[in-house]
């Protein structure tokens, strides 16, 4: 078998519940013959919607953040049984817009993260540098912090259920992709990181997906590097004729 890849749909905050519902249809006939593992995250108002539609499918059902608390007096927040409650096998943990529009730091995606693997749920946990950070040569190093902070106390059986997102901020959303090689750079440097906190099995067995402007016509040659795994899907994840062709380059 060749390799297989991880290409998932971040949707943000876009979609109404009957859009949700008609993408999933959509995905779901569309990727049924796909080989490659394949998941998409609603919104939370979608998750119920979309989980009766994927089931069954080879789509996993993810969600874009949750609660770093179990249950109680935490009002607006989401918590990891309500998002098992509704069939969510994935969660997307520490994205940038998370870090920066709304301030979660390294110590509060690290409880994010123990919580949802003790809970038995995947976690998708993105890192990524900014424009500045990038110019000022410190890509790796800030990746690496994110990486040994998210990931603290996780044990090495766990890391089997962890996938990490590379994520430069200033790629998101903006159509301007990190070049192959830069990414191929980060991803290995974050691979040596995994390998050095656990061991070299476990970081040979890591999926590092890449994301920030990702499309079909850059995803072939991105995914062609050594250390990209997989994708994870900003725009191009909202329609099926643009996340479709990236699900089956390979
Ligand atoms: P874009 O593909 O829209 O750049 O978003 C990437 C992203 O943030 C996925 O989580």
């Amino acid at each position: 078998m060749g390799r297989q890849y991880y290409i998932a749909a971040n949707w943000k905050m876009n979609m109404l519940k009957g859009e949700s519902v008609e993408l999933a249809q959509g995905l779901v006939k569309a990727l049924k013959d796909g080989k490659n593992k394949y998941m998409i995250a609603p919104s939370f108002t979608s998750l119920d919607a979309v989980a009766q539609v994927i089931k069954g499918s080879n789509i996993l059902l993810g969600a874009q953040n949750m609660c770093t608390e179990e249950k109680g007096a935490y009002t607006g927040e989401v918590s990891v049984h309500m998002l098992k409650d509704l069939g969510v096998q994935v969660v997307i943990l520490g994205h940038s817009e998370r870090r920066h529009i709304y301030g979660e730091d390294n110590e509060m995606i690290n409880k994010k993260v123990k919580l949802a693997l003790a809970e038995g749920l995947e976690v998708d946990l993105c890192i990524g540098e900014t424009l500045e950070e990038r110019e000022a040569g410190k890509a790796d190093a800030v990746c690496e912090e994110q990486t040994r902070k998210g990931l603290a106390g996780v044990s090495k059986a766990d890391m089997a259920k962890v996938t990490l997102a590379y994520e430069p901020v200033w790629a998101i959303g903006t159509g301007k992709t990190a070049t192959p090689e830069d990414a191929q750079a980060v991803h290995a440097a974050v691979r040596k990181v995994i390998a050095d906190m656990y061991d070299q099995a476990t970081a040979d067995a890591v999926i590092i997906q890449y994301g920030g402007s990702m499309k079909p016509a850059n995803c072939q040659e991105l995914l062609n590097q050594k250390d990209i795994d997989g994708g994870l899907i900003g725009g191009a994840g909202l329609k099926v004729e643009t996340f479709e062709p990236i699900c089956k380059t390979y």
